[in-house]
């Protein structure tokens, strides 16, 4: 089974098991958060789910809705929100993740800290990983000015950073901000300890640590999916 299909697996799956209508629904950015919404916009269509309402994590994946007819609000718009669904670049066995490769992780974070009920990942199984930092870069976004000094304090910390380019310029965020992808050669020790480090920069926007945010995360395999986090299984 191709990666692509076990995304479209990981993202059905947790359509299913854990929308209602009526609900509020953070809809998260990257590959397999697009399945989840494609999911959505179809179980609306069909009448399976109705009155949900959508709020975006990125200009992509509003586009996204919008083409679907998902009514969409902006998170300043409602009170909190009761699910949200989002992929991640790399989930460790206590549900702390690496997220932004993407480019999306200040708005994701900031909605899934708006998420008072579920925080859904869906994932491939190639995204599980033993520590944080082992395959995926940290992704932290930070303002244009000043940058060179945010990745000089970076490898203070371990890091290799390098600056995100695409199309031969520095990518910037839906935000406006450049992101510099960290590597650790030997993992991240200790994901909290830098999480501290990383909050107390000024000029570092944010960093793609999600700590003891997720509540469960569906992991497709070529065997079915897998549920971590509250009550594991194979589905
Ligand atoms: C975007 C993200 C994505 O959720 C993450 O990069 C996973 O992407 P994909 O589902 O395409 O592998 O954090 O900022």
């Amino acid at each position: 089974m191709s990666t692509p299909e076990l995304k479209e697996r990981a993202a059905q799956h947790a359509v299913a098991a854990e929308l209602k209508s009526g609900m509020c629904v953070g809809l998260g950015s990257g590959s397999t958060a697009a399945c989840a919404v494609n999911a959505l916009g179809k179980a609306l269509q069909d009448g399976t789910l109705q009155a949900i309402i959508g709020v975006p994590t990125s200009e992509a994946t509003a586009r996204q809705a919008v083409a679907l007819g998902i009514p969409l609000r902006e998170l300043h718009e409602v009170e909190g929100l009761d699910v949200t669904i989002d992929g991640a670049d790399e989930v460790d066995p206590a549900l702390n993740l690496i997220k932004g490769l993407g480019g999306a992780l200040t708005r994701e974070k900031m909605v899934a800290q708006a998420t008072t009920g579920r925080y859904v990942v869906v994932a491939d199984e190639s995204k599980v990983v033993t520590g944080l930092g082992q395959h995926a870069p940290l992704p932290v976004e930070v303002l244009p000015f000043g940058w060179r000094f945010q990745a000089q304090r970076l490898a203070r910390f371990g890091a290799v950073p390098r600056l995100r380019m695409a199309d031969g310029a520095p990518f910037l965020t839906d935000n406006g901000n450049h992101i510099l992808d960290c590597t650790f050669p030997d993992g991240i020790d200790d994901p909290q300890l830098l999480e501290w480090l990383l909050i107390a920069l000024a000029g570092i926007v944010e960093h793609g640590l999600f700590l003891d945010i997720a509540t469960v995360a569906y992991i497709a395999t070529p065997d079915g999916v897998q549920r971590l986090g509250d009550g594991p299984g194979l589905e």
